[in-house]
């Protein structure tokens, strides 16, 4: 199969500079210590967001962000070997018994929960319950497959534990976000030998090549399907700016997303998805040292930075560059060595000992007023990032 390159995405002469990845290193070590340092703050609860002092609100027990915390204790043990890690990832397992026993509570946001916190820890340990819980989650992802439109279905309409069924959630959706979440089934698929649960990550993956991702590179948040016939709608945005604008984190899920997509199966298509949208995002960003919560807010200047957009993206155009031939590989590098240092220039609390997190400034829905704060799902990939430049490999999706 042969795939045209998009030809205006590097230039030879970028990114072939010598890096003094020292600073990188610096910020790891600091992550790490701000993680052993607020072991005995955070206890086993599992941060959701920021409050204004940055100290965390935490999760409650079925939270999509519930494993961004674990995620982080695991790359600290996978780093420094330091048992305290260790501990306080392994504790953390009763939290995902939880999740594995209420079925209601399970959504797309499986790969994000599971992957994070009992693939790590079989990937680290060893561990047979961790890899059983890991593995009936990946379970219950497959099946919220359709088949008609080839996509995992993100939402529930019935909130778990009540409230008003949200009938919008139940028509046929996909959503940006949901590429991170094949990485178990491609996990469950290599450790089973199953084909199956590598199909249906690689038929929701192409879904949304072709439905999420715009001819001009742009990304649409989410896309509605018919939920009988399959048949694409629409697209419509849930936390970006307007329906036909371009939310940066999803955005950076989906270079993210189909890096991990191209790694777990070596489909050029999905490297030169993740290609076009990294160099979309590039040209988008300007001069901007940290990406607006959406690329087409009328006053990008005034408007809220999404370090989370910027460290999910850093992380994924280091995995791209590291399918690429050197050249290409060191433009990919210069521009996640670049996301890097807007975030360390401008967002940086690992040397704030007030600090619970590792980075200010992140937009998790700015339409519900939730921006200018601390994310977890932000530091865990700032963490991620911090890795992959240096050179680590071993991840949990
Ligand atoms: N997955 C939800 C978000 O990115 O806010």
């Amino acid at each position: 199969m042969r795939v045209e390159k998009s030809s205006y995405f590097w230039t030879p002469e970028m990114g072939t500079a010598d890096r003094d990845l020292s600073r990188h290193q610096q910020a790891l070590d600091r992550c790490v210590s701000k993680l052993r340092n607020t072991l005995p703050v955070i206890g086993l609860r599992n941060p959701k967001i920021g409050l204004p002092d940055n100290s965390w609100a935490y999760c409650g027990p079925y939270d999509w962000v519930i494993s961004f915390h674990a995620g982080q204790l695991w790359l600290a043990f996978s780093v420094s070997g330091d048992p305290v890690f260790l501990n306080a990832g392994r504790a953390r397992r009763a939290a995902f018994r939880k999740i594995a026993a209420e079925r209601s509570a399970q959504d797309h946001d499986l790969g994000f929960q599971f992957s994070l916190s009992c693939v790590a820890e079989w990937l680290l340990t060893g561990d047979r319950e961790a890899n059983a819980l890991a593995l009936d989650a990946a379970k219950s992802l497959m099946a919220r497959y359709r088949p008609e439109g080839r996509y995992l279905q993100a939402w529930n309409a019935m909130p778990v534990h009540g409230g008003a069924m949200q009938a919008e959630f139940a028509n046929g959706r996909i959503i940006a976000d949901t590429m991170q979440n094949l990485g178990l089934l491609y996990w469950a698929s290599a450790e089973t030998g199953r084909a199956d649960f590598r199909e249906v990550a690689n038929g929701h993956a192409e879904t949304t090549l072709a439905h999420l991702v715009r001819a001009d590179d742009t990304s649409f948040h989410t896309f509605l399907f018919d939920p009988a016939s399959g048949k694409p709608l629409r697209g419509e945005t849930h936390q970006g700016y307007a329906d036909d604008s371009c939310w940066s984190r999803g955005q950076a899920w989906l270079i993210h997303g189909f890096a991990q997509s191209a790694l777990h199966t070596g489909n050029p298509h999905y490297l030169d998805a993740a290609r076009r949208l990294a160099a979309k995002t590039l040209d988008l960003m300007g001069d901007d040292a940290v990406p607006a919560w959406d690329y087409h807010v009328p006053d990008r200047n005034a408007a809220y930075r999404d370090s989370s957009a910027a460290a999910v993206m850093a992380a994924g155009v280091y995995m791209l560059a590291d399918q690429c031939e050197p050249q290409e590989a060191g433009h990919w590098r210069a521009f996640g060595d670049r996301l890097i240092a807007g975030l360390l220039d401008t967002c940086d609390l690992t040397g704030d000992t007030t600090a619970l997190g590792l980075l200010a400034h992140g937009a998790a829905h700015v339409g519900s007023g939730f921006a200018d704060t601390m994310l977890p799902y932000g530091d865990y990939y700032f963490m991620e990032a911090l890795m992959r430049s240096l050179g680590h490999r071993q991840f949990f999706w």
